[in-house]
């Protein structure tokens, strides 16, 4: 059954894969509150005082936790939310987790245990890392530099990430259900590099590097002081190959299969962000 017209939160709503989620449930004609910090009313997951206005009406809730779901704190955080959510009356919960991190359960066992029906959503590592995210200047500079040896990783596009998350928003059969989300092809980042290059038609390549020399370069990148240390400990937890295998769930929920790294590749290209001279305003007549 599709539920229509409902009052949808979505959680992360400027970002990633919240700004595709709300996108679809407008178009679908739902009623779409952002909760994010520059939203009105504002939500800010440091500040508990913001959540009740964000959920006050809503019938069910899409929820992408910042910065990271396994960092220190996110458990916390997400299981206050999520009981303060179905308390209010929110009838259905659908979280945005990461794949293969036990760090990330916690959280995941504060959706799962506040009353509401919910699903979850592991997700492999985004495509859109390299265009939205903390992959987009090194592949602007030419250079992938990752303490990520030689381990391959079934990249997921957020834009399936985002069709799922709206089926299990509106659409029954998703309750309890915990659903891995990966591409449909196992890449590793010479391979990611070889494809950023067809696509792009410059020279990007792969820098394998030590976690050590990973975070001084994230330090010197400007990645916050705060958040080096966890981005470095997720990259080694997570590039150890025990997340190198695919699922068929983009396919088992969607009916059709997930998309691959070539296309994304392809059709962001298409959209200059991956033009260097972008970066340095208008192009000289
Ligand atoms: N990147 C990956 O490969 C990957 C893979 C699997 C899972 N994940 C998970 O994805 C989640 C992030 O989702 P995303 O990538 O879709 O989002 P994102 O692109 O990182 O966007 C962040 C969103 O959160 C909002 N935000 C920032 N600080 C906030 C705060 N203090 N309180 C409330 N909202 C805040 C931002 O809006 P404002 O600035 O307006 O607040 C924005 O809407 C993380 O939990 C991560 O663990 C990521």
């Amino acid at each position: 059954m599709t539920h229509d017209n409902q009052q949808i939160l979505v959680l992360g709503g400027t970002g990633k894969t919240g700004r595709r989620v709300a996108d679809r449930l407008a178009r679908l004609g739902h009623r779409v509150r952002i909760g994010s910090r520059s939203a009105t009313p504002p939500f800010d997951w440091d500040d508990p005082a913001t959540w009740a206005a964000a959920v006050e009406g809503i019938d069910a809730a899409y929820v992408s936790y910042y910065p990271d779901v396994s960092f220190p704190g996110a458990a916390e955080s997400v299981r206050a939310f999520a009981r303060q959510a179905a308390d209010a009356g929110v009838r259905r919960l659908v979280m945005l987790s990461g794949r293969g991190e036990p760090e990330a359960e916690p959280a995941e066992d504060g959706v799962r245990g506040c009353g509401a029906e919910w699903t979850v959503l592991r997700c492999a590592m985004f495509t859109q890392n390299f265009s939205e995210h903390f992959l987009l200047e090194p592949v602007l500079d030419g250079v992938i530099a990752l303490p990520a040896g030689a381990v391959t990783e079934p990249f997921v596009d957020v834009e399936d990430v985002a069709d799922v998350a709206v089926a299990a928003l509106t659409t029954d059969g998703h309750h309890g259900r915990t659903y891995e989300l990966t591409g449909p092809r196992l890449l590793g980042f010479a391979e990611i590099a070889a494809e950023l290059s067809a696509a792009t038609g410059r020279e990007i390549v792969y820098l394998p590097v030590s976690p050590s020399e990973y975070a001084a370069g994230a330090a010197a990148a400007g990645v916050p002081e705060e958040e080096v240390g966890p981005l470095t400990d997720l990259f080694t937890r997570i590039f150890d190959g025990h997340n190198a295998h695919l699922t068929g769930d983009v396919e088992a929920v969607l009916g059709r299969p997930a998309g691959d790294f070539a296309d994304y590749a392809r059709r962001t290209a298409a959209t200059g962000v991956w033009r260097p001279l972008s970066r340095q305003g208008p192009a000289p007549r």
